[in-house]
Formats: structure tokens, sequence, C-alpha cells
């Protein structure tokens, strides 16, 4: 197998950084530009060595492209990790390093949070670099763009819940949240806002304690037993592959939607609840509160606007729903589709030559 078929999986381009000096090492993914650059974070992880390192940063930036496809926004998809253990080996030396190499794209990468960096690791790189977004309030960012993902996340269930049963609330629903990180526990507090309750898990009891202070009246579960109790949603807001073959037999609930990335272990999942009759609301598609959030942050933040495209993703999400009914077609299928036609479409307008060379 040649180092393209093995290395890239239909990208535009990756590319390898390193810099003996201040230890980095580090991989960025560009899968496609056909919308305009690609935006997509960097995820500092200690990575079991460089093949598990690839696989991550290529599965997530292809899941960026179809991201921001399906958001509307004129952006392509990228992603980048940093091979290391953040709390050990982040320095300002190896940042700035990392931020030369982002520099050095020209813009066709926009680099933003991801897990291990935060707004402060985005401030250094921007020393180096004018492609960062996601940075410090002082520094004219966003602030944290979890706030817009589950804003988004519920905005994408609300559109669920009209589906599958004709009207858009969650109202004595039971939601079963698993992660109440940034995001899982703000979503809580519109769920709770809406009038539905909820049972929440977290491996972390710290996590779980905060949630039970600012709301009492939410229930502790397990993150094993979640999936299996009497839940009307499963709400996956932890890390990705949640939603494996055991956990899609076993669920009780009607609709998955969450926050996590990839949280379908495998693509077959998305026919195993179909098959099921669960209805799953893309992850990729309710999660991009926050990539509206970091893309709005590009042309000067403001936050009224970006709620506002936030708010179609209750719409867009219901497109998809009945373009799947109609298709008679799994949803996640749907998506793929819809962001497939959207980058090819659009993506097609860049082969009419304009003067400013775009
Ligand atoms: P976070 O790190 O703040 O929270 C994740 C929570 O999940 C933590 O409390 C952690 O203890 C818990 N957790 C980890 N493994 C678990 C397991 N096996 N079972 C139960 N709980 C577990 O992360 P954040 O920002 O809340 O993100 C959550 C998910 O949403 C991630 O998959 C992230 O990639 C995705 N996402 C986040 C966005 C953002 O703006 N923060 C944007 C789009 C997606």
């Amino acid at each position: 197998m040649s180092v393209f078929d093995s290395a890239t999986d239909g990208h535009e381009q990756v590319v390898f950084c390193a810099d003996e000096d201040s230890g980095l090492h580090a991989i960025i993914a560009i899968y496609s530009t056909a919308l305009g650059p690609a935006l997509g974070g960097t995820r500092f992880y200690p990575f079991p060595g460089t093949d598990a390192a690839l696989a991550d940063v290529l599965k997530l930036s292809r899941a960026m492209a179809y991201k921001a496809a399906c958001a509307g926004l004129d952006l392509g998809g990228g992603k980048a990790v940093i091979i290391g253990d953040p709390a050990r080996d982040k320095s300002e030396a190896l940042l700035r390093a990392y931020g030369r190499f982002v520099q050095s794209l020209g813009g066709r990468y926009y680099t933003a949070c991801d897990v291990g960096t935060d707004v402060s690791d985005m401030d250094l790189i921007a020393r180096e670099c004018q492609f960062v977004t996601g940075r410090s309030l002082a520094n004219g960012g966003a602030g944290d763009s979890a706030v817009l993902t589950a804003y988004g996340v519920m905005q994408g269930m609300r559109a669920a819940a009209e589906h599958v049963w004709g009207v858009p609330s969650l109202k004595g629903r039971r939601v079963g949240v698993c992660g109440v990180g940034k995001v899982g526990r703000r979503l809580i507090g519109h769920l709770l806002a809406d009038g539905a309750t909820v049972a929440a898990a977290d491996i972390d009891g710290t996590a779980i304690e905060r949630v039970r202070s600012e709301h009492p009246e939410v229930e502790a579960a397990s993150a094993d037993e979640l999936p299996g109790l009497a839940i009307d949603v499963f709400a996956p807001c932890a890390l990705g592959g949640a939603v494996n073959d055991q956990v899609a037999e076993e669920l009780q609930a009607q609709v998955v939607c969450g926050a996590a990335n990839n949280q379908l272990a495998h693509p077959g999942i998305d026919k195993l609840l179909y098959d099921r009759g669960i209805l799953y609301a893309p992850d990729y598609v309710v999660n991009a509160g926050g990539l509206i959030q970091v893309a709005d942050e590009i042309g000067g933040f403001s936050e009224p606007r970006a709620r506002g495209q936030a708010d179609h993703i209750f719409a867009t999400t219901k497109l998809l729903f009945s373009r799947a009914d109609e298709l008679g077609i799994p949803s996640g299928q749907a998506a793929d589709q819809y962001a497939e036609q959207r980058m090819t479409e659009v993506g097609r307008l860049r082969s009419l030559w304009l003067p400013d060379g775009r």
C-alpha cells in the first residue's frame, strides 16, 4: 500500500511537523477546502503512537468538513494533533513552533481549541500565526465554545422530538446525559428549563456532584447502566464511540442526540439504530454550535449572529430527518449525502475564474 493510501485516506493534504528542540511532533490533516479554508481544533493528547494519532486526526478532520458543510459555513474541514501529554510537554516554545507550521500553510488551515488545548494556547500560537480562532476574550475571542455547542444540541434534540412525538419540546421526557463536562452540564440546564427530567452519568464523580449542586433534581446514574434505563433520549456528551453494538442493542430510548464527536463506534451503528426504530440525530450536525462560534470569531465575533446561526441547527436536523424518511435511509447516511452534495455543488463554483484569484 502506498503512503498516499495509508496516510491520507481521501484527504487533500496531510502535514507532519517536527521541531526536535521543543519536542513538537504534530500532524495537520486537511480533508477538504472545497467550501473554503479548513477549520478545526488542535488536539494535544498522549497518543500511544504515530499511527493512532494519524488515525484520529484523519477521522476528526473528515468530520469537520462534513460539519461545516451541513452548518452552511463557507469553510472546509481540517484538524491537528500534537502528540504528547499536555500537562508535561506543553511549552511556549512548542506551541509557537506549532504556530509557525500552521502559518506556513498560508491560510489553508485555521486552528482552534480541542481536547488538551485552551484559549491561552491559541493566544500563544497566534504570536506566530494569523490563522487562529477560539482565542481569549481579552484578545477578541468569543469565550467557551461549549455554550453554543450545548445550545445547538438542544435545537437538534427539539427537532428530533418534533419528528418522533410531534412537538418541538422535551417537556415530560426523560433524557439520559452521558458526560457532564462543559457541554453536558449546559445541555442539562436547557433540558430542565424545557421541562424534561434528566438522568446523568460521568466517570468523574466531581462532575456529577457539580451538576447536582446546580440542579439537585438531576438523578445520578452509572455510565454503564444509563443506556439501559427507561429514558426517551440518550445524549452522549463524553468521548467518541459511546454508541457501540452493545449500547445500540440495549438502548431503551427512541432518540439518540448528543454532543460527542464520532459518537457511533462504527458506521454500521447508524443502520442498526435505524432498524431498531431509534432516531439518530447526526452528531456533527447537532454539535456544530462550537464550530459556528469559532468561525464567527474570524470576522469579529457577534454573539447574536452566531446564536442565530446555531438556531438553524433545528431546521437542518428536521430537513435531514425528512430526507432520510423520503429515501428510506438512516439519518446519518442522509447527513453524509447532504454534506457531500454541498461540497460538490458549491465547490464546483471555484472552477469559475475570478480576477482576485479566489
Ligand atoms: P469535557 O472534557 O468538558 O467533558 C467530558 C466529560 O465526559 C467529562 O466530565 C468526563 O469526565 C466525561 N467522561 C469521559 N469519559 C466518559 C465515559 N466513558 N463515560 C461517562 N463520562 C465520561 O468535554 P466537552 O467540551 O463537554 O465535550 C464533550 C463532547 O462534545 C466531546 O466528545 C467533544 O469532542 C464534543 N464537542 C465539544 C464541543 C465544545 O465546544 N466543547 C464542540 C463539539 C463537540
